[in-house]
């Protein structure tokens, strides 16, 4: 028997990691997330967790507006549908009897995601804010619910992308837990 732990090459890891046959129904929204970079991530996480839609909303960088989008997102940007919209609101009024929207951010009535229960029959959307400016107000007037993950240090927020890894996996992990 091999009793040698080593790192799986790509072809052994597509083995080891089953693959899914249909999409979580989790879909990010993102607002004026300006950073190309960020914006990539989101489309790699949205791969790897097998997502169901991304909406590039506002000023944030388009897979075919900005190059940097597909290098960091890899061949994600093929395998994770997107839109763009300019206008978030009027999305908002489309998607809000399909999807249970959270907000993640940071606000006075936000509650930890530790203590946020995710299960649940209805798709979900998860809106995340501007790297420099967060959330808008208008959109946190729309009293969606509001979910943060807590800060240990001396810092009041963490990068965009490594927030919305947190908030989809637990999703996934409550949702698939027996
Ligand atoms: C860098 S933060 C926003 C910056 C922040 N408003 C400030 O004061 O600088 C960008 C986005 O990441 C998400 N985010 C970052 N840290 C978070 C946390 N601890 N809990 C929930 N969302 C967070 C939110 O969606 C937020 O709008």
């Amino acid at each position: 028997m091999n009793t040698k732990n080593y790192q799986l090459g790509y072809e052994e890891a597509k083995i080891k990691l089953p693959k899914r046959d249909d999409r979580f129904g989790i879909s990010i929204i993102l607002n004026n997330v300006s950073d190309p970079i960020n914006v990539g991530s989101f489309f790699r996480l949205s791969d790897n967790a097998y997502l169901e839609k991304i909406y590039l909303c506002g000023n944030t960088p388009t897979p075919e507006n900005n190059k940097k989008v597909k290098i960091t997102g890899k061949f994600s940007k093929k395998t994770t549908p997107y839109t763009y919209h300019e206008n978030i609101h009027d999305l908002l009024d489309n998607l809000e009897n399909q999807y249970d929207i959270y907000i993640v951010e940071i606000t006075n009535q936000s509650i930890s995601y530790f203590e946020n229960n995710f299960k649940s029959n209805k798709k979900i959307a998860l809106i995340f804010g501007s790297e420099s400016r967060g959330v808008e107000q208008s959109l946190l007037d729309r009293n969606y619910k509001c979910i943060h993950i807590p800060i240990y240090g001396y810092d009041y927020s963490m990068n965009v992308a490594n927030s919305a890894s947190i908030i989809v996996y637990e999703i996934i992990r409550q949702n698939t837990s027996k």
